[in-house]
């Protein structure tokens, strides 16, 4: 058997919201390029996620599409040793959500917490009317059991804020084994990081909306600014007053994401003995996370001046998916007597 065949197969996704910031590349894409040497690998963009929230604005999804899949590869994500692709350019996921949306009560969807939330980010037309929940937002937990279903992996990697998608894909897929007597759907588990969530600079959820962002795409002086407004131990006047590393709210949680451990151990002493000011220590924090983003910033750069690459890398994975998904479809139609 080759060793590709021997390989555990896993899959996640994104939806395609932008340039991804350093809160993904901390909690999620850096596991990611971890994972790919010890898993076979689907990493797909979720654009028919995107239209469950944006379906009236859709000027920008290609580009955002394009933007994941480059910071992607820019961040280190193999093409060789992971699939990379669209999820609209797989059809068997269409066609699985069809099936899995039958065998699935009403609600299981309507009770999933994470669609309360998902619910805020749907345009209303003015402040007072109520946002406009459409069939195909209720439908989000199946679509997204269907992307995990379409390759019946053992595991999904992902955040802590999808473990109750994972969960209602695992009622999903019991329920549909039991109706069509079947033991074709194994019960997928979240694989979990323990990385807590990256802050933004101004010690709010990180995110584009709240311009506390950074990029991974930023350039350094960009990056250097927004540092600087990271909100550090608030109590402290002076730059050699003692300051607590412990209540240093957003720089010293980056020291801790990008640091050695020898150099967060220097950090927190200075600071405590009132020798290290907060501006010299973001000025540090900054040049040392661009170092850390130089040859990633070069990469994406490279894949941006060579379009017809990434193309290419879609293409095949896209051709990798199919392939995976198609066998599982074969059987999911024989399950369901659809010939
Ligand atoms: N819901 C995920 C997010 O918001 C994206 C996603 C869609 C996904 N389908 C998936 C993640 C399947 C893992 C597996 O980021
Ligand atoms: Fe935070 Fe550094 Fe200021 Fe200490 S010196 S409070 S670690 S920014």
């Amino acid at each position: 058997m080759s060793e590709q065949q021997t390989k555990k197969r896993i899959m996640t996704g994104m939806r395609p919201t932008g340039k991804l910031h350093l809160g993904h590349y901390i909690g999620v894409l850096k596991n990611m390029v971890k994972l790919q040497d010890e898993y076979e690998c689907f990493f797909f963009v979720a654009d028919w996620h995107a239209l469950t929230t944006q379906f009236d604005c859709t000027e920008n999804l290609v580009e955002n599409v394009r933007n994941v899949v480059l910071d992607w590869l820019a961040a280190g994500i193999d093409p060789d040793k992971a699939s990379i692709y669209v999820q609209s350019h797989l059809p068997q996921t269409a066609e699985l959500h069809i099936y899995l949306s039958m065998v699935t009560p009403q609600n299981w969807v309507e009770r999933d917490p994470t669609l309360k939330d998902l619910v805020k980010m749907i345009r209303t037309d003015d402040s007072e009317s109520k946002p406009n929940v459409s069939y195909g937002f209720l439908g989000y937990p199946v679509l997204m059991s269907a992307d995990i279903l379409s390759f019946n992996v053992d595991c999904v990697p992902v955040g802590i804020d999808q473990v109750a998608h994972i969960e209602i894909t695992r009622d999903i897929a019991r329920r549909f084994n039991n109706i069509y007597k079947t033991d074709l759907f194994k019960e997928a588990k979240p694989l979990l990081t323990n990385i807590p969530m990256l802050k933004g600079v101004d010690g709010q959820k990180m995110g584009k909306s709240f311009h506390n962002d950074i990029k991974i795409s930023d350039d350094e002086q960009t990056t250097q600014k927004k540092i600087m407004q990271a909100i550090t131990d608030r109590s402290r006047a002076r730059k050699d007053d003692p300051g607590n590393p412990d209540n240093c709210e957003v720089a010293f949680e980056y020291w801790k994401a990008f640091g050695k451990e020898e150099q967060i151990q220097k950090v927190c002493e200075e600071c405590k003995a009132g020798k290290r000011g907060c501006v010299d220590c973001k000025r540090e924090l900054a040049a040392m996370i661009n170092e850390e983003f130089r040859p990633i910033r070069e990469k994406r750069k490279y894949y941006e001046q060579h379009p017809e690459i990434v193309d290419e890398i879609i293409k095949k994975g896209d051709q990798k998916a199919r392939e995976a998904a198609d066998e599982v479809l074969k059987k999911v139609r024989q399950a369901v007597r659809m010939f």
